[in-house]
């Protein structure tokens, strides 16, 4: 009989009882704003990144500093928005602004706002390569239990070459990053879940008599979220993930996409899933000034920085990239998301088209949230929950 290094050493068995004493038994519903019953969900995305959402010069008072995202975020947690959402990013996309290169490590980023905030989800978004699973699965557990069960983990599998590259391992083939995927979050939902110790013998990790203790605050495991776009991708999110994020054009694209997930998820996996997307949000008192502003990020764009994104995803072999040509704006004003441009009801009304499209919420990007901000909650707010999308 082979004795494990656990009995070799006379280390006995982890008693499961210290951490099912101290484990809170609770429905994640109950904790984490994500699982809500909020018909369109909002957040906001990329506030832990230079130039957030926008590849442009427009003028902003937004700024990669501790005590600015943690404003933003407070704010968005006291307007009863659902999520933040941060970007993971390694190195900028260069250009005149080195778009997104300086940019807060994201599980770090989400320890510190899981204290500094009381109601909102706390997102970290992980590439899967750069990280041992034992080492994700407790720092998602610590921000769990810091944030009280409000935690999400974003679970990226890494497009962009020159970003894995720093990590001195070769980017793998599309496909193949998922089926890598599949392997680190079962590992990781066992280090969450499972009481004892374990071996892992994959194809990629391999260990023994593997533990984790506490576990995080929710029940199985945290919230998992995925944007995964392809075919790979979609599965992947259908078999593992609570929500997936979309990036897609037409409103016609969204309703077959969103049906698609949903019922993959349910057939094939029996499981339920929500879908969500993104996308820049301008709202002004008038359409012209709304458009203007939008039009004012274009104009100033850093096409240096976008042409460097779009040559990246269109050697990606992704999918959800082909039209990435025609979509160069996009990429300035939004990161290629659905924009919402204008009054306070022309955008209530562009998220009702969403939500009838089968988007269960939007995490957006805005050109300057503190002055944005207090009109979304003043001026858009209400008029969603007149809409019948949010209560
Ligand atoms: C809302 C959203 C957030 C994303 N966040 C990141 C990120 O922070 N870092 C990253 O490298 N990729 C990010 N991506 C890219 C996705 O991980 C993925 O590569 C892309 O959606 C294409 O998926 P596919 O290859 O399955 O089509 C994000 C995509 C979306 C839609």
């Amino acid at each position: 009989m082979t004795l494990s290094a656990n009995e070799r050493l006379g280390l006995a068995a982890t008693d499961p009882r210290p951490d099912s004493e101290t484990r809170p038994v609770q429905d994640r519903r109950e904790t984490n704003p994500l699982l809500n019953d909020q018909p369109m969900k909002l957040g906001l995305f990329g506030t832990n990144c230079s130039y957030g959402l926008i590849m442009s010069h427009a003028p902003s008072s937004y700024e990669i500093t501790w005590e600015h995202t943690k404003s933003i975020a407070r704010q968005a947690d006291r307007m009863g928005l659902e999520v933040m959402v941060p970007v993971a990013r390694w190195k900028g996309f260069g250009g005149s602004t080195n778009f997104n290169g300086n940019c807060f490590e994201t599980y770090t980023w989400a320890a510190g706002l899981a204290e500094a905030t009381e109601n909102i989800a706390i997102a970290a978004t992980s590439h899967l390569p750069t990280v041992h699973p034992i080492v994700a699965a407790k720092a998602a557990t610590t921000i769990d239990r810091i944030s009280g069960g409000r935690f999400a983990l974003n679970l990226v599998m890494g497009w962009v070459p020159p970003e894995m590259e720093m990590f001195g391992g070769e980017q793998r083939q599309h496909d193949e990053r998922y089926a890598f995927g599949q392997e680190w979050i079962e590992y990781a939902m066992r280090l969450w879940s499972e009481q004892g110790s374990f071996d892992v013998d994959g194809a990629y990790f391999q260990g023994r008599d593997v533990e984790s203790y506490p576990k995080p605050h929710q029940s199985p495991n945290p919230v998992l979220l995925n944007a995964g776009n392809s075919p790979a991708g979609i599965d992947y999110s259908a078999r593992n993930v609570d929500i997936n994020f979309a990036s897609l054009d037409t409103l016609e694209n969204i309703k077959t996409y969103t049906e698609t997930v949903r019922n993959k998820a349910r057939d094939e996996y029996r499981r339920a899933i929500d879908v969500m997307t993104y996308g820049l949000v301008v709202v002004r008192d008038t359409e012209k000034e709304a458009k203007a502003a939008f039009q004012q990020v274009v104009d100033e764009g850093d096409w240096g920085a976008a042409g460097n994104v779009i040559k990246i995803a269109l050697s990606g072999a992704s999918q959800s990239f082909d039209h990435a040509r025609e979509m160069s704006e996009r990429f300035i004003a939004g990161w290629g998301g659905y924009p919402l441009v204008g009054t306070p009801e022309q955008v209530v009304q562009g998220m009702k088209e969403l939500n009838e499209a089968g988007m269960g919420g939007m995490i957006m990007g805005l050109i300057d949230p503190d002055q944005e901000l207090p009109m979304f909650r003043d001026e858009v707010l209400p008029l969603m929950v007149e809409a019948g999308i949010r209560h």
